[in-house]
């Protein structure tokens, strides 16, 4: 299988150069004005996709702007990447693999060929593995060892065999099947498994250990600590199989820990951890919303990659975003992206994303193995509104640093309060509001006036109350949030963070960096255990290996 190589350094093309002497030119550019100046504004940066609408009207740009960002997707060649992507082409170089998420999406019947293999039939033979068994444990016919069924489901998975699967069945909380409840195990933290534990009961729990790679530490030492656990709450070694199942693309080592081979739902190594909540690694969120929900969760990326696939880019919802971000992370010194979302229900979705985006564009060499000559992603931040208002958002207002800024939020709420939707909704637009017109110190000024502030006053506040304003964001608006809009949603930002890696030719399919810690992590283990006398290879981890054993002796 070829690997995908990235042509060009992006920095070197024509369209780059282009951008970077408009960028001089928009120095000046005010969004307030242009508002002013453009009635249809709003028409002509705004579009629909999949169940989403994207305002991107409140972002430092013009319509040149945005053919000259086209303009660089096309030359850096995202159009052939994501044809690439999309039928199977090792766009993971330094695996040798593909990424093909969006095959665990494509309708039974389609066809997906790679290596001599049509992909399509074992994807809905999972989704049908899956359906039979969300069917038994809701009808109550999968029992535990006495008999009784099943009432709490634990996930025990981290990363992306965490983050995702949690979003959705979070988010979709108003699609909860009754019966079954659903919890996460994630962090090796032994509080995390205690608060948990203590509120199951071993005959009524099934776990299912989620790991593709079946070797990650944290998820093995729940694993193990599920299954001493359920040994010691009165379950026994032969009923084991009833209450632990896996998901694993390591069929073998799952078997070792004990989980019988029908009760392992495979996954792919061309499925990323941070892009499986498509695949099996879904079961918790199935058995959360079931499985016709989760189906409509699929057909909601579907049509997002279908968009993808097939919109030209001036009206390609994840390449706006894409290329938005390009804009301002290269041309404009960006350094960080913040999530907003306000609903409740997506309050999750920041926490996913970080690991979507950072795990996959946080590189500094490209395919080929060149160093970067530009900035790569962004740090990947927020949460939900309206808290983040009374915490962080000062810094958005007024800090010296550019923040470009996701708002998220859905027309209508699945649990109507009063008119607090409409308050949730009017402060979610007054944020982005605020961000674009700020307050000149004219308004200021006349501002304390009106209150009657003697001139000494006002000039010794105003410079406070200045907000720099023009400060990009872009709004996504759904009706409500529901399986095929969080499908659609959610497939949008792996849309767009592929095309910014794309842009700056590095693979977001693999994640090295993350290696080195748990190397050392074992070393450190060793010495903390007295296993290894020998020295720390720094003075500071020495020490505070010193500090930990100093506590825990005798
Ligand atoms: O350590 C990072 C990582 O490999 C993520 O990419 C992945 O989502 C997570 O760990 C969990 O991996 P696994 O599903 O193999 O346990």
């Amino acid at each position: 299988m070829p690997h995908y190589q990235q042509p060009l350094d992006v920095t070197t093309l024509s369209s780059w150069e282009a951008l970077r002497q408009h960028r001089e030119v928009m120095q000046s550019f005010r969004m307030r004005e242009a508002f002013q100046n453009d009635p249809q504004r709003f028409d002509e940066f705004s579009l629909s996709s999949s169940g989403l609408f994207l305002d991107y009207s409140k972002n430092l740009l013009t319509q040149e702007t945005r053919s000259l960002l086209m303009r660089l997707a096309r030359e850096a060649g995202l159009e052939r990447a994501i044809h690439a992507l999309f039928e199977g082409e090792a766009v993971n170089a330094s695996e040798g693999r593909p990424a093909l998420h969006t095959a665990l999406r494509r309708p039974i019947g389609d066809r997906l060929v790679v290596d001599g293999e049509n992909l399509i039939p074992q994807v809905h033979r999972v989704l049908n593995q899956m359906t039979e068994l969300v069917g038994r444990i809701h009808d109550g016919l999968w029992r535990g060892y006495s008999e009784k069924p099943i009432t709490d489901v634990v996930n025990i998975g981290i990363g992306g065999s965490f983050l995702g699967p949690q979003l959705v069945s979070e988010a979709l909380l108003p699609f909860a099947q009754h019966g079954v409840r659903c919890h996460y195990l994630a962090n090796i933290d032994g509080s995390e498994f205690h608060e948990l534990s203590c509120r199951l009961r071993a005959e009524t729990t099934l776990f299912i250990v989620s790991s593709k790679s079946f070797g990650t530490l944290e998820t093995l030492k729940n694993a193990q600590a599920a299954r001493t656990w359920y040994l010691a709450q009165g379950g026994t070694e032969s009923e084991l199989h009833r209450h632990f199942i896996a998901v694993s693309s390591n069929i073998a080592a799952a078997v070792a820990f004990g989980i019988r081979q029908e009760n392992i739902f495979p996954m792919w190594d061309w499925v990323g951890g941070r892009y499986s909540l498509w695949s099996a690694i879904g079961l918790p969120t199935a058995l959360a919303i079931g499985m016709a929900n989760f189906k409509d969760l699929l057909s909601g990326a579907y049509a997002m990659d279908q968009h993808f696939l097939s919109a030209p880019f001036e009206s390609n919802m994840p390449v706006l975003l894409a290329m938005l971000g390009v804009w301002y992370g290269n041309f404009w010194g960006a350094q960080s992206h913040a999530i907003l979302p306000y609903d409740h229900y997506l309050r999750n979705i920041t926490q996913h994303l970080q690991q979507l985006d950072m795990e996959s564009n946080g590189k500094s060499v490209r395919q080929n193995g060149s160093p970067v000559s530009c900035e790569t992603g962004p740090v990947i931040w927020g949460g939900v509104g309206c808290n983040g208002q009374h915490a962080y958002h000062q810094l958005l207002h007024q800090g010296t640093l550019l923040i470009p800024a996701d708002f998220i939020v859905p027309v209508v709420s699945h649990n109507p309060v009063a008119d607090h939707h409409q308050w949730l909704y009017a402060n979610c637009l007054s944020q982005s509001q605020a961000l674009m017109l700020g307050k000149t110190r004219e308004e200021a000024e006349a501002e304390l006036r009106a209150r009657g502030m003697s001139e000494e006053q006002v000039q010794r506040l105003a410079p406070h109350k200045v907000i720099p304003g023009n400060r990009p964001s872009n709004t996504l608006v759904m009706e409500r949030v529901s399986p095929h809009r969080l499908g659609a949603l959610v497939a949008l930002y792996e849309h767009k963070v592929f095309a910014q890696s794309i842009i700056w030719g590095i693979n977001a399919f693999d994640q090295w960096g993350v290696e080195l810690g748990k190397e050392l992590g074992k070393n450190v283990y060793q010495r903390l255990t007295g296993h290894d006398e020998s020295p720390a290879e720094d003075a500071s981890t020495q020490g505070l290996i010193g500090y930990f054993r100093g506590r825990h002796r005798g």
